[in-house]
């Protein structure tokens, strides 16, 4: 196997760590970058691209917060410019299922000279218990919106065993790669399976969309912030179109996606469930 120099965007958050850590294992050479660093790279400062890109191979770009932001479709385009001037040879893009505003940026790569594999995620398991919604959990009483929506949740460590796998095998070059757990599940579901799971009194409290978006600006989160969430809330899980089950992990794996009951009895094994919440 040839060793690559494989660069990782957004390599300290949910997906990119383990993405990092695969490829580790593999023997490549990694260099994990966010806005802490060095080099430092942030997506706000094109400037911060070229250091982060020399002399790489490959790449997996994580764009945060969300391809759907404006100001996504500049930073997406420049970063690809200057990928192919620094002679980068592929890219997987972390994009997200049922996302039409994310698809702008999708076609940036696309068309952008470069290798490319676009991974398509629905919502990850992982937003329980290292994103936004852990804390809901902590609290025991976990509030959202859309309670009739049914949504494939994907592990973390599934996208991430695919990213690592179609990044260094050019015969996922080109392809759309969707990865969603192997159930559909409503917040009510899960928060009952992690509930059992970690032996602790977890209740699901449907509310709208504005109550929500409400909660967000009361706690001081920025109007992008307030936006992006009523976004995700609305187009994604509003859609039954993204409610589908993929097989594309099993596909590219050979092995079932993990479901909700593994990952929280995984999860709740840690004791991260059970820690008391920090304000
Ligand atoms: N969470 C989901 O359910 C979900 C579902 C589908 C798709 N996605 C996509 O996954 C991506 C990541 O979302 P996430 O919320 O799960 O985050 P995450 O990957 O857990 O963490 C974000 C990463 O980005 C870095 N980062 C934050 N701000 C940055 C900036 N200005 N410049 C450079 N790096 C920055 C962070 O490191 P530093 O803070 O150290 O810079 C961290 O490594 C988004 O594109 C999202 O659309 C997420």
């Amino acid at each position: 196997m040839k060793t690559e120099n494989i660069l990782i965007i957004g390599g300290t958050g949910k997906t990119g760590r383990r993405v990092a850590k695969n490829l580790t294992q593999l023997g490549h050479n990694i260099r994990v970058v966010g806005r802490k660093t060095e080099p430092a790279f942030d997506w706000e400062n094109p400037d911060t691209y070229g250091a982060a890109l020399k002399d790489m191979d490959r790449a997996y770009i994580v764009y945060y917060p969300d391809l759907a932001v404006p100001g996504s479709r500049n930073a997406i385009t420049t970063l690809t410019k200057k990928a192919l001037e620094a002679g980068l040879e592929k890219v997987v893009l972390l994009s997200g299922k049922g996302e039409t505003e994310a698809e702008a940026c999708e076609d940036i790569v696309a068309n952008s000279g470069l290798n490319y594999t676009l991974v398509r995620a629905s919502w990850f398991n992982q937003n329980f218990s290292e994103g936004a919604f852990l804390d809901f959990v902590l609290d025991g009483v976990v509030a959202l919106p859309m309670p009739e929506a049914e949504i494939p949740f994907v592990d973390a460590d599934d996208i991430a065993d695919v990213v690592s796998k179609v990044l260094i095998d050019d015969s996922y070059n080109g392809q759309t790669i969707t990865v969603t757990g192997p159930q559909k599940r409503t917040f009510k579901e899960v928060v009952e399976i992690m509930a059992e799971a970690s032996n602790k009194h977890i209740q699901f409290v449907p509310i709208s969309i504005d109550e929500f978006k409400d909660g967000m600006r009361k706690a001081g989160l920025p109007d992008s912030y307030v936006w992006l969430f009523g976004y995700l809330f609305q187009e994604v899980l509003g859609n039954p179109d993204n409610q589908e089950v993929s097989n594309d992990v099993a596909k590219v794996l050979g092995r079932p996606a993990k479901d909700f009951e593994t990952y929280a009895r995984q999860t709740a094994a840690t004791g991260i469930w059970n820690q008391v919440s920090v304000e």
